[in-house]
């Protein structure tokens, strides 16, 4: 049996009524017994600054603990102008800083994109991917999830309500599990 592994959850947008935290919300409630998920917020987070380091902002050290401690990392979000939110980019880079402790690296990665358009999300999706090289983190290739027309998969309450969806999300969790076993050092 694979050990128990904790798993952070950061989200790419930054609103309340977020298809891409509905989408989160549901990975975490359909993750295997093994994963022990939990979202690691990013909303608070000052834009990074170099100069800021003499005395690093509280949710700066938050983050970099969170990203320190977990065995491995889901990033789910929204393509914006056909590539990642800044929101999401600006946590990338606060966890790979200062200088010599990348926070991210070795760490097993997934990536889940979400729009509300037939089409989109690849950019945003292949855009996180690109830093995985210089971040060191081992992606998850396959299943790729890109969620579409996202705002037809959730109730009133923001539950997926859409079983095609919850099968891929669960077979996504799964592989993914599967892939932090295979990876995870
Ligand atoms: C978008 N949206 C968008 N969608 C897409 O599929 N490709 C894109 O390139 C963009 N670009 C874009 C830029 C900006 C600045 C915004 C605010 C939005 C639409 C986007 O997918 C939609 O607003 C989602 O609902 C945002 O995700 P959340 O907040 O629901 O998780």
């Amino acid at each position: 049996m694979s050990q128990q592994r904790e798993v952070i959850v950061l989200i790419g947008s930054l609103r309340k009524a977020s298809l891409s935290r509905k989408v989160a919300n549901a990975l975490i409630e359909l993750a295997p017994a093994g994963l022990r998920c939990r979202i690691a917020e990013i909303g608070d987070l000052p834009v990074f600054n170099e100069d800021l380091e003499t005395d690093a902002p509280p949710s700066w050290t938050r983050l970099r603990k969170d990203v320190k401690n977990c065995d491995a990392v889901i990033f789910v979000t929204p393509e914006y102008n056909r590539s990642m939110p800044g929101g999401l980019k600006n946590a990338l880079d606060v966890a790979s800083r200062p200088e010599g402790k990348n926070m991210w690296a070795k760490k097993p990665a997934a990536v889940v994109s979400v729009t509300p358009y037939k089409l989109g999300a690849f950019g945003a999706n292949h855009a996180i991917r690109q830093t995985f090289v210089f971040l060191d983190m081992p992606a998850m290739q396959q299943p790729e999830a890109y969620i579409g027309e996202a705002a037809k998969l959730f109730d009133d309450d923001g539950k997926l309500a859409n079983d095609d969806t919850r099968k891929f999300l669960t077979k996504f969790m799964r592989a993914f599990s599967k892939w932090i076993d295979a990876t995870r050092m």
